[in-house]
């Protein structure tokens, strides 16, 4: 071997902390993934593209799809588009995913999330927590200039979360889902709206360095 070892990280965005109130996000790692599997929720849908393996159930087949979208998601990470799944730790306890994901950031500053919580840490705003967290990295850290999300009408968990946080109504679409179409609503946060809500100011992100070139931003 000629040259020093090079002890810098290969890939920092591991390194990511995002810790708001008593909570802490970190992107998720392979040895998470037997855990997000054992408390995967029935009711975070898969992607409806995504297709069946004929011979598991439905939530075998979930199970196995959060492993391929984890390889997935870092396997095609480009400048162009990115998800970046946080874990979310309460108590020690790996508790759910919140997502946070953008096509062409660099152009349109737009990002879009999803997420989803082990049935027995809903209700107590652990699920605003967690969007708070991701809302502040992309405000705050990336320079986002806008937000979306959408969620099925019946969705109040998912909606309540968007409006507690500020998010307007941003139109209605048919899309496809597992259980054949629905109706989705979209909302948008503007970036004007998030400083004004002051919502992310005890948010503390470390770990920063050396991702700024992961989002196509200057470092
Ligand atoms: C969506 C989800 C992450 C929200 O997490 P949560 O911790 O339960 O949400 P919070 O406790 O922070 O609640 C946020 C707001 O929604 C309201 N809310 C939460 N659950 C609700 C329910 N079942 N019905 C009506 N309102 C609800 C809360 O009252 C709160 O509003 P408020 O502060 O104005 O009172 C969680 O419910 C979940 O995992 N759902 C299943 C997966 C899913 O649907 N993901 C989104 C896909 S688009």
């Amino acid at each position: 071997m000629s040259g020093k070892p090079n002890n810098e990280p290969v890939w920092p965005l591991f390194d990511l902390r995002l810790n708001f109130n008593d909570t802490m996000l970190r992107p998720v790692r392979e040895t998470d993934l037997n855990e997000l599997a054992r408390i995967l929720p029935d009711d975070y849908e898969h992607d409806p593209s995504s297709s069946l393996l004929l011979g598991l159930d439905l939530a075998s087949n979930r199970r196995r799809l959060l492993f391929q979208n984890y390889w997935r998601n870092w396997g095609a990470w480009s400048v162009e588009s990115w998800t970046l799944d946080f874990c979310v730790i309460y108590q020690d306890q790996v508790v759910g995913i919140q997502a946070l994901e953008a096509e062409h950031f660099v152009e349109l500053r737009t990002v879009d999330s999803g997420s989803w919580l082990a049935p027995d840490y809903r209700g107590v705003g652990l699920g605003t927590s967690m969007r708070i967290a991701i809302l502040g990295f992309a405000f705050d850290h990336l320079g986002a200039q806008a937000a979306i999300t959408s969620a099925r009408f019946e969705n109040a968990a998912s909606l309540g979360v968007s409006r507690r946080i500020g998010y307007r109504d941003n139109g209605v679409s048919m899309s496809r889902s597992p259980s054949g179409p629905c109706e989705l609503q979209h909302m948008r946060l503007t970036r004007a709206q998030w400083q004004e809500s002051s919502l992310g100011d005890s948010l503390l992100v470390t770990g920063l360095s050396g991702c700024a070139l992961y989002f196509g931003l200057e470092q």
